[in-house]
């Protein structure tokens, strides 16, 4: 069964046709972080208006390089949410008017659970069950997944995002948007050492967490007049949020026996997290599954993954918002579809 995925939750247009939930045929994602680099984060009226511009083009260059068009697509899959809803809007009612045009059936998915099943898209899928670290701009959650769509919240940033901490840390450093990135470069070969960051939540069996209260630290350390270079204060910020990143996914594996961990979302790309865990998990004797970068950062093939499971897979009956009556919905809902 083909699959069109389609996602507008934050600053990425994109499109993907997906056979089977797993054989990736096309992937296209149009990205306005140039737009939004002026700004130094992305600017919701913007995103919705570029979202506008690209939808078109982006969805025919997806069927296009599949060498496919609208009349063998099986089913639609879009991003309801969590995201920008002025974003998510412009997808949505998209896939409705398609699936309208089309009598096609238009499945929306959860953006997080759809950054997961990127995992499924790889040569070296995660045996079930595995515990899941989706880490990015807007979110910071763990998951314990029991199957394609099983998926138990075991805990989420309670205020920032792990990459919105970064983003934010390296505006404070001078450092150019998307900050995460920039953090990641500056830190090389410097000391993780020379500044003490706190590390919070880490002595509560929750696996929740919590990465303002390091944003604020930097800010006052950065006020008193700092004393080392601005390598030296991101290799050790970004060492904090590892710290907490790698504690509380260890402890998760730890507590329900998995033996997979996969690692998704955006900060997934940042190289001292994937030396630490691979360094973590190696001891722990885990299978990690680190997705290469282009299933790391958003895009449509993993939302029209998890659209064929709901769609024409075993979680045909789960009731997934589906039709011309779903919502897009800007906040992540606690568990459930
Ligand atoms: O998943 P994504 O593309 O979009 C969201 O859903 O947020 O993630 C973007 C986030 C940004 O905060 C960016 O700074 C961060 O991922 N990021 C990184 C790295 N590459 C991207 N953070 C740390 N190290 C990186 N190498
Ligand atoms: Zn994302």
């Amino acid at each position: 069964m083909r699959v069109l995925g389609i996602e507008t939750s934050c600053d990425e247009t994109a499109a993907a046709v997906v056979d089977d939930g797993i054989r990736i045929v096309s992937s296209v994602v149009w990205s306005q972080v140039a737009i939004h680099a002026p700004y130094g984060g992305v600017v919701p009226e913007i995103a919705s208006r570029n979202h506008m511009r690209a939808i078109v083009p982006v969805v025919d260059s997806a069927l296009e390089q599949a060498k496919t068009d609208l009349n063998h697509i099986d089913g639609i899959a879009v991003t309801l949410g969590p995201g920008l809803i002025g974003s998510l809007l412009v997808g949505v009612q998209f896939a409705k008017a398609l699936a309208m045009a089309t009598s096609r059936p238009v499945v929306g998915v959860n953006h997080l659970k759809a950054h997961v099943m990127a995992s499924f898209l790889t040569d070296n899928p995660p045996h079930v069950p595995f515990i899941a670290l989706v880490v990015s701009g807007g979110h910071t959650s763990l998951y314990h997944v029991r199957g394609p769509g099983s998926f138990e919240l075991l805990g989420r940033t309670l205020d920032d995002a792990a990459g919105e901490a970064m983003d934010k840390a390296a505006a404070l450093l001078g450092l150019p948007y998307p900050g995460g990135v920039a953090i990641d470069r500056v830190s090389e070969g410097h000391n993780p050492e020379a500044v003490h960051f706190p590390r919070a939540m880490m002595d509560r069996s929750s696996f929740d967490m919590s990465f303002s209260g390091l944003k604020t630290a930097l800010r006052s350390y950065m006020e008193g007049g700092p004393c080392v270079g601005v390598g030296d204060i991101a290799a050790s910020f970004q060492e904090a949020v590892v710290d907490v990143l790698v504690a509380k996914t260890m402890a998760a594996a730890r507590q329900t026996g998995a033996h997979s961990i996969v690692i998704a979302g955006g900060v997934a790309a940042n190289r001292r997290l994937r030396d630490r865990m691979r360094e973590v998990s190696q001891e722990a004797r885990l299978d990690l599954h680190l997705l290469p970068l282009h299933l790391c950062t958003d895009n449509a093939a993993m939302v029209a993954c998890l659209g064929y499971h709901y769609l024409f897979g075993g979680l045909a009956t789960v009731s997934a918002p589906r039709g011309l009556e779903m919502d897009p919905f800007a906040r992540n809902m606690s568990d459930g579809w």
